[in-house]
C-alpha cells in the first residue's frame, strides 16, 4: 500500500499514533479512570474490529484453507508440570537490575533505553546492582488453599498446551504426520519494562500454530512456513520496504529452539520482531512425554517406523501485527486548497468499519438509514449525519474506513448513491441496489 502522493507525511512518532488511537477509540491504556495499569491495553469499538479482521485472516490462511492444520482453544491456565517441562519455571527470565536511587527496575540488556536518574544527588547516572535473573511468569493461586501446590502461572506462551494436547487432537481429527495445531489465545508476561505502546506488553495475544513432521523433512517444513508468513504480512498490506526476515545467530537461540528466523517490521522505534519461525525439534514433545509418563511418539502406518516429531512453529503476535498495520497505514496528507487529513490506509479486509453511509441532509435520513440497515447484514457499517460531509468524510479517513455511500437528493430519483474511495478521494456513482455486492467484493480479504 505504498502512494505516490507528494505532499504525504508519514509515522515519525508514536505519540501521533497513539493520541488517535485514544481518540478515535483504537486502543487506550487498560483501568485508565485509575490511572492505567502499566503493560495492560484495552481495544475500543474499532481496535477490536481490527483485531477481530486480523484473527480471522490468520485463522482462515491457517486452518480454514488448509487440510493439514486443526484449530484448538485450550486453558489459560495448564496443569503447573507443563512448566517444568517447557523449561520455563528454570529458563524463562531477562536479567533485572536496579537503580539503589530511583528504585526503578530495567533489563540489564537494555540499559540504553535506562535515561537519566531522577533521584541521585551529584550526578545524573543510575546506581545499578548486579544484574540478577528475573521469571517472566505470572503466578496466580488455584482453589482455597494456601500452600505451594497451588501455584499456578497465566500461560506465558499459547503453544505449550497444544502439545499438552498433541495425542488427543491428532486421533480426535485422525490426522497422519505432518500435520499442525493451531490456537489464538491472550498470554502473559511479566516484562520487567512494559514500552512502545502496545508492541511490549504484560498480557497480549499470540497467534501460534506447531507443525508436526518426520525427522527428515524439518528442514523443508520451516522453509515452507517461513515463506507462507512472510506472504501473509505483505498480503495484508505491510509495505515491503517495511518488512524483512532476519535469521537468528546460534548464542541468540531460546533453549528450545535449533533454528528461528523472525519477520520484521521497520516501527518508528526502529527494526522489530512481529513474528518468529522456529525449529523446535522434538524438545517440547519429549520433555512432555517424560513429565507425564505419556508416550508421545507416532508409529508411520507404512513403514512402521517408531519417532517423536519434530516440531516448526510459527509464532505471530497479534497485538504487535495490529500495531505494525497502524504504523504502516498512517498518513497525514496536505489536499487542494490548504486543507489536510489524516487517513489511515489499512486494507479494507481490516479495516473496522467497511462503509459508512451519509446522508446530504438530514432530511435524507429516513432512507440513508434504510440502507445502512441493509448493508449492515453483511457488513460493519457506520451511520454520520452529523456535521458538514467534508468533516464527516475526514472522521471516517481517521477511522481507516474504505468507503463513503453519500445519499444525495439525486438518489431519490435516479436509485443512484456516490462511493467515494478512501485512499484516491475518487468519488463514483453507482445503483443502490449493486452497493452491497460492490462493497462485500472489495473488503473481501484475497484468498
Ligand atoms: N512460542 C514461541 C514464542 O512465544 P516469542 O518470540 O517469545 O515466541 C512470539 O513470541 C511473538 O509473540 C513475538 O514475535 C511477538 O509478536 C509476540 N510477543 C512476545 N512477547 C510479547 C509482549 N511482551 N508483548 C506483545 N507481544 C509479544
Amino acid at each position: 500500500m505504498s502512494d505516490d502522493r507528494s505532499a504525504v507525511r508519514r509515522l515519525e512518532s508514536m505519540e501521533d499514533l497513539v493520541s488517535l488511537c485514544a481518540r478515535r477509540g483504537f486502543i487506550f491504556p487498560s483501568s485508565e479512570i485509575y490511572g492505567g495499569i502499566n503493560g495492560f491495553w484495552d481495544y475500543g469499538p474499532l481496535g477490536v474490529e481490527l483485531k477481530n479482521n486480523l484473527k480471522s485472516w490468520w485463522w482462515q490462511r491457517i486452518v480454514r484453507s488448509r487440510e493439514d492444520v486443526e484449530g484448538v482453544d485450550s486453558a489459560i491456565i495448564a496443569h503447573p508440570r507443563t512448566w517444568d517441562a517447557s523449561g520455563h519455571t528454570e529458563h524463562f527470565s531477562d536479567p533485572m537490575v536496579d537503580c539503589r536511587a530511583c528504585k526503578k527496575r530495567f533489563r540489564a540488556d537494555q540499559l540504553g533505553d535506562a535515561g537519566k536518574c531522577s533521584s541521585r544527588e551529584g550526578s545524573s547516572e543510575h546506581d545499578f546492582t548486579e544484574p540478577r535473573s528475573f521469571n517472566l511468569m505470572l503466578t496466580t493461586r488455584i482453589g482455597a488453599s494456601e500452600d505451594a501446590a497451588a501455584t499456578a502461572y497465566l500461560r506465558p506462551e499459547t503453544c505449550q498446551p497444544i502439545f499438552n494436547d498433541f495425542k488427543r487432537v491428532r486421533e480426535a481429527a485422525r490426522q497422519k504426520i505432518p500435520f499442525g495445531i493451531a490456537q489464538i489465545g491472550k498470554a502473559f508476561r511479566n516484562e520487567i519494562n512494559p514500552r512502545n505502546f502496545t508492541f511490549r506488553s504484560r498480557e497480549f495475544e499470540q497467534a501460534e500454530m506447531e507443525y508436526f513432521c518426520h525427522p527428515s523433512e524439518r528442514e523443508k517444513w520451516f522453509e515452507h512456513w517461513r515463506d507462507e508468513r512472510l506472504r501473509f504480512h505483505h498480503d495484508i498490506g505491510l509495505d515491503a520496504d517495511r518488512l524483512r526476515t532476519r535469521a537468528h545467530g546460534e548464542n541468540e537461540l531460546a533453549h528450545y529452539c535449533k533454528a528461528a528466523v523472525d519477520v520484521e517490521f521497520h516501527f518508528p522505534f526502529g527494526w522489530q520482531e512481529i513474528e518468529g519461525i522456529h525449529d523446535r525439534g522434538d524438545w517440547d514433545l519429549s520433555r512432555h512425554a517424560e513429565y507425564s509418563g505419556k508416550d508421545l511418539a507416532i508409529t508411520d502406518p507404512d513403514t512402521k517406523e517408531r519417532f517423536v516429531p519434530m516440531v516448526i512453529e510459527t509464532s505471530v503476535g497479534v497485538d504487535r501485527t495490529c500495531l505494525a498495520i497502524l504504523v504502516n497505514g498512517y498518513a497525514e496528507e496536505e489536499l487542494e486548497g490548504g486543507e489536510s487529513r489524516t487517513v489511515l490506509r489499512i486494507h479494507p479486509a481490516l479495516a473496522p468499519v467497511k462503509a459508512a453511509v451519509l446522508p446530504l441532509s438530514k432530511k435524507l435520513a429516513e432512507p440513508a438509514r434504510a440502507l445502512a440497515a441493509r448493508l449492515r447484514s453483511r457488513l460493519n457499517v457506520f451511520y454520520d449525519d452529523a456535521g458538514n460531509i467534508g468533516r464527516r468524510y475526514r472522521r471516517q479517513d481517521e477511522a481507516g474506513t474504505p468507503y463513503c455511500v453519500t445519499y444525495d437528493f439525486d438518489s431519490e430519483t435516479d436509485g443512484q448513491v456516490t462511493l467515494r474511495d478512501r485512499d484516491s478521494m475518487t468519488q463514483e456513482r453507482i445503483p443502490i441496489d449493486d452497493v452491497a455486492a460492490r462493497l462485500a467484493a472489495a473488503v473481501d480479504w484475497p484468498t
